[in-house]
């Protein structure tokens, strides 16, 4: 977690006045509407560099420096502040912040009692001024003495409110950003009407606050984070209004854990309504384990974070701590490493997946984000690319976190030269040459799933599906070729002599391979269907469908309504799937003709349409009706199960598997090395075994 990434050495004053021109323009850029030439990390990278020289060099410091001024000295505007709106000090470590604790305690002369632990959420800052429970004003944090007010965004931003619940004056101060789902939506709009599109979410977020007149609107997320007194709210001199808004008075006794409750009864959006609840916490060490949590969900989460914000919860605490001229003394910013970066857009793959699917690629200049290189992106689908206004060579903004697969956000449209290229779109299939199928927003070969006969078996026989040992892609590149196998199915009727036949086929692995083809006819009904790759379902869908229907046929015999009676599965989703089947009855026949099972072991089928349901019929098994997640390395009589026999076991026993603890979980079963979901279970009081326990738990039901 320590993003305290290499610091670049100025040489001399001369390098320090071409870093804080550098970072002025940047600031500037930033501030005006998101079109910073630099990316976070290399801002952050330049202003510890001018603050290494400055503390080097104390008597050369410019005036116009931006180390200690909130925006980098950058942004202005004509409304004075009730109070200052103040930036946030940086920390990138565990030992960062202990030390930093450690000065706060020595400055107010005792320990913080409480912390508080909330989201630094990636947008801007603004006060929202309201006046006996209704929102009048909407300032933006300028200079942090006096901002501009973006009033005319008033009723564009979701989680704050036009009236509050509660007819009081006070002033809520917050972040306005753009959700990830907001941002894509909001791009394309400003395509259309002719303009450029955002970077970032961030970048959008500013740009779009500040536009008036625009001839569309875009929405926007509200999270508060203060509540403070406004004048005539009872908390001034000379209130004698009486106008029910003395309730704000006292505010500034309130803890900030107390504000946000407040906040939120006020019916503003808060951090407490999403998966990273701000939260109170009593030791450092249990604010760097919640800080640890909330860097964990980040990649989850659908807004921006760029770090953690730590404060002293307690009024007390806050009040003796005092500010500096750029940042408050009992709150810091715990900083993330960046999950943004600009590069450049070599070219565009094209790529044909196992069902047919033809899928862009981006390859980009190698970028370093988050501690790994990233070569790729997706791209979504063509007119997502059209959407986006990508060209070739562009510079772009690439967001990766965690393990999720990295996206192209936007280009970085300031940056273009005007040697760009426009994106050539396939004129027939990439893999086959046949003619595409451009009905949908993702474009499909018209063979479908049977263009890429080789990616779709190499799916089908890999692990989680039919499990065929030994049937890796070159064997299987080698079995289409010599057209052995056409579909799924002739896997299954392969003969000892065909095989003997294929190069560095020997007896043995011959005689392996026709072993391990029967024991994949009898896998469960839920392996069979999610081999066949039907287009919408995985995994965890198949094993629905199965579970439901309980045998092939009646899977086969259900129309779109009785798909949608399977969870998970609506009305837009099980006509594709009632389709798919369709489509795929052939091969289906084909498995059942060479003696694949196809039936869910332990599962009953529904009963035909028009008769009572069986309301008697409980689930039966230890686990029945338990929600169950799994988490942490797995040892004992559960140590080979993969992931997804875990869930196959969970579900054979009754239960329902899944990935995220929440209220509803029932049974965490949490293994070595569990991480946030096992404090997360611990936290909401939700039982915890360990796998022997569980192994046991589940008796009869194990796997031998
Ligand atoms: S507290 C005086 N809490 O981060 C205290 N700020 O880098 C300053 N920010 O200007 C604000 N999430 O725009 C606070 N939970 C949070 C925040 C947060 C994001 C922003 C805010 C601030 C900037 C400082």
């Amino acid at each position: 977690m320590d993003t305290m990434t290499t610091t670049p050495v100025l040489a001399d004053a001369a390098a320090y006045a071409r870093a804080v021109e550098d970072a002025k323009q940047a600031a500037a850029a930033y501030y005006a509407g998101g079109t910073s030439p630099l990316d976070d990390d290399a801002y952050d990278r330049l202003g510890r560099a001018i603050a290494a020289w400055e503390a080097e060099h104390p008597d050369q410091v410019r005036p116009d420096s931006p180390t200690d001024k909130v925006a980098g000295g950058a942004a202005s505007g004509d409304v004075p502040h009730t109070r200052q709106m103040l930036s946030l000090d940086n920390v990138f470590s565990a030992e960062q912040f202990t030390s930093w604790a450690a000065s706060l305690e020595r400055r107010i002369g005792r320990s913080v009692e409480r912390w508080s632990v909330e989201p630094k959420l990636d947008g801007l800052a603004i006060a929202a001024r309201y006046e006996r429970g209704r929102l009048a004003r909407l300032i933006t944090r300028g200079d942090g003495t006096a901002g501009e007010d973006v009033s005319h965004a008033i009723g564009t931003i979701v989680g704050l409110p036009e009236r509050l619940t509660e007819p009081v004056t006070v002033e809520i101060r917050g972040e306005v950003l753009m959700t990830t789902e907001q941002f894509e939506a909001a791009n394309p709009i400003r395509v259309a009407h002719g303009g450029e599109p955002f970077a970032n979410p961030r970048n959008a977020a500013a740009g779009t606050l500040r536009a008036k007149d625009r001839p569309y609107t875009v929405e926007m997320t509200f999270f508060a984070y203060d509540v403070l007194p406004l004048n005539g709210s009872g908390t001034e001199a000379g209130d004698e209004s009486g106008d029910g808004a003395g309730d704000a008075a006292g505010l500034d006794e309130l803890a900030h854990s107390e504000l946000i409750a407040r906040a939120a009864a006020l019916g503003l959006h808060t951090s407490r309504a999403t998966a990273v609840p701000g939260r109170t916490a009593g030791a450092t060490e249990e604010v760097l384990a919640r800080v640890a949590e909330i860097a964990a969900l980040r990649a989850e989460l659908p807004f921006g974070i760029d770090g953690i914000v730590v404060k002293a919860d307690l009024a007390a605490d806050r009040r003796e701590a005092g500010a500096g001229s750029r940042a408050p003394r009992w709150a810091v910013a715990y900083k993330l490493p960046a999950v943004e970066k600009v590069t450049r857009l070599l070219s565009v793959e094209w790529n044909v997946g196992r069902t047919g699917i033809i899928a862009p690629r981006a390859v980009l200049e190698p970028v370093e984000i988050d501690g790994s290189t990233v070569t790729y992106a997706t791209l979504h689908n063509p007119s997502d690319i059209t959407r986006r206004d990508l060209r070739l060579g562009d510079h772009v903004m690439v967001y990766k976190a965690g393990d999720i697969i990295p996206r192209v956000e936007a280009p970085v449209a300031h940056l273009r030269t005007g040697e760009e290229q426009p994106i050539g779109f396939p004129e027939s299939c990439p893999q086959c040459g046949s003619e595409i199928d451009r009905s949908e927003q993702r474009w499909r070969c018209a063979r479908g799933r049977d263009c890429h006969l080789v990616a779709s078996l190499s799916y089908a026989v890999g692990r989680d599906q039919l499990d065929i040992e030994g049937l890796g892609a070159s064997r299987i590149v080698q079995l289409v070729d010599a057209a052995l196998v056409v579909d799924l199915a002739d896997l299954f009727t392969l003969t000892r002599e065909q095989l003997l036949g294929l190069e560095r086929m020997g007896e043995t692995s011959t005689d392996n391979l026709l072993a391990a083809i029967a024991t994949a006819r009898t896998r469960p009904l839920a392996r069979v269907l999610c081999a066949l790759g039907i287009r919408g379902t995985g995994r965890s869908m198949s094993r629905r469908i199965a579970r439901h229907f309980a045998t092939m046929d009646a899977v086969r015999a259900a129309d779109a309504e009785a798909m949608q009676q399977v969870e998970g599965i609506g009305a837009e989703k099980a006509p594709v799937i009632v389709a798919e089947l369709a489509e795929l009855g052939a091969v289906v026949d084909k498995l059942v003709a060479a003696g694949v099972n196809m039936t869910e072991p332990g599962a009953t089928p529904p009963p035909p349409p028009g008769t009572e349901p069986d309301t008697t019929e409980a689930v039966a098994g230890p686990l029945a009706g338990l929600s169950v997640v799994v988490t942490g390395a797995m040892t004992g009589a559960l140590e080979a199960l993969s992931r997804n026999q875990m869930n196959e076991l969970i579900e054979r026993a009754g239960g329902k598997s899944s990935s995220s603890v929440s209220k509803r979980t029932g049974l965490v079963v949490a293994g070595e090395k569990a991480g946030s979901k096992r404090t997360k279970a611990e936290e909401l009081g939700i039982r915890l075994v360990d796998p022997e326990e569980f192994a046991v738990l589940l008796g009869d039901f194990l796997p031998v």
